[in-house]
């Protein structure tokens, strides 16, 4: 494992396949693959960027993973502007949704892979041992084999339990986090969330689905519940929340666009509720109080888990 002190110490040039950024939350992921972008560019041909955090990620809303495929029109933009492609957690943690959580890893880095030759991926700040954190990152290694995994730490505490996966020929490379950084509260990052999804459903409408769409995933579709609208890839078209059944198949509210309609090949359930105009949400079951401003049934009481008594950053 090598340790560094400042990112000039980076030899992104030697970058090739696939690059992780690891850290726990706010310790600067983001600002760092968004610091390196230019150098990146200009010693590779077609860059890619993977945008893996479904609770504050930048290049999607929440629940989402997204692939951006470099352009050489813009060359220097970042979020780099060639195709993108997203798929559907369904949560906007990876708690939950481990295995759904590499899964869209997988497959975007299967996507970008034929088409660049690296690809920068900034994950979610769950590194935490007790919660999983540990072991998710440790298969996505197994799974992705990086080149490189860059570790934002104050000190060994991620790197020393990922060290022994450098035997299976990724090298490490540690980094301190910047005394700089601003750490977001819990309801600062829920204030986020709200703001992204009430920015991504801004121009939804009603729509109908078809009939028989086919619907994967278990539980009730609900009022209010979030669904993801799938093309026959299971690449996501767009976010819908489920409204009602009607006699023309499950009406949404969704912005997904009149032509793109025709792509859809199934729809996947979400975890969590989600009310479009103001970007609330939580986890399924919905509280009763929530459901009942909407006119629905809602959940006992008992089965009820508060969003507030979540306690991790998201
Ligand atoms: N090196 C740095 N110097 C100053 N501020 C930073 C630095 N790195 C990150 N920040 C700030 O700290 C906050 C968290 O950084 P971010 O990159 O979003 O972390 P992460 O992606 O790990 O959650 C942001 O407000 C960002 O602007
Ligand atoms: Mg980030």
């Amino acid at each position: 494992m090598e340790r560094i002190d400042s990112s000039d110490g980076l030899d992104v040039k030697q970058w090739r396949g696939v690059v992780l950024f690891v850290g726990a939350a706010d310790s600067g992921k983001s600002t760092l693959a968004r610091t390196l972008w230019p150098r990146v560019v200009a010693s590779h041909e077609s860059p890619a960027f993977i945008d893996a955090d479904m609770g504050q990620g930048t290049l999607g809303p929440p629940t989402t993973q997204t692939l951006a495929l470099f352009s050489p029109s813009y060359r220097d933009a970042f979020p780099p502007r060639g195709r993108w492609v997203r798929y559907f957690v369904g949560s906007t943690t990876p708690r939950r949704h481990m295995l759904n959580t590499i899964v869209g890893l997988s497959l975007l880095v299967r996507e970008a892979i034929r088409r660049s030759d690296v690809i920068l991926i900034d994950t979610t700040g769950l590194v935490d041992p007790d919660q999983g954190g540990i072991s998710l990152k440790t298969a996505k290694i197994e799974i992705l084999r990086p080149h490189t995994v860059v570790v934002l730490e104050h000190g060994d505490e991620v790197s020393s339990a990922l060290g022994p996966l450098e035997a299976l020929g990724t090298r490490l490379v540690s980094l301190p986090i910047s005394p700089d950084v601003r750490k977001r509260t819990l309801e600062e990052r829920r204030e986020r969330r709200q703001y992204r999804f009430r920015r991504y459903f801004r121009n939804a409408r009603k729509m109908a689905l078809g009939k028989s769409v086919p619907v994967i995933g278990s539980g009730n579709l609900e009022p209010g519940r979030l669904i993801g609208i799938l093309d026959r890839r299971g690449f996501l078209l767009a976010l819908a929340v489920f409204e009602s059944e009607s006699e023309d198949g499950m009406v949404v509210s969704s912005p997904l666009g009149e032509g793109r309609l025709k792509s859809l090949a199934a729809i996947r359930l979400g975890d969590i509720w989600l009310d479009p105009e103001t970007g609330e949400h939580g986890w399924i079951p919905r509280p009763r109080a929530e459901a009942a401003r909407e006119g629905s049934a809602g959940a006992p009481e008992a089965d009820v888990i508060p969003l507030q008594r979540s306690r991790e950053a998201t």
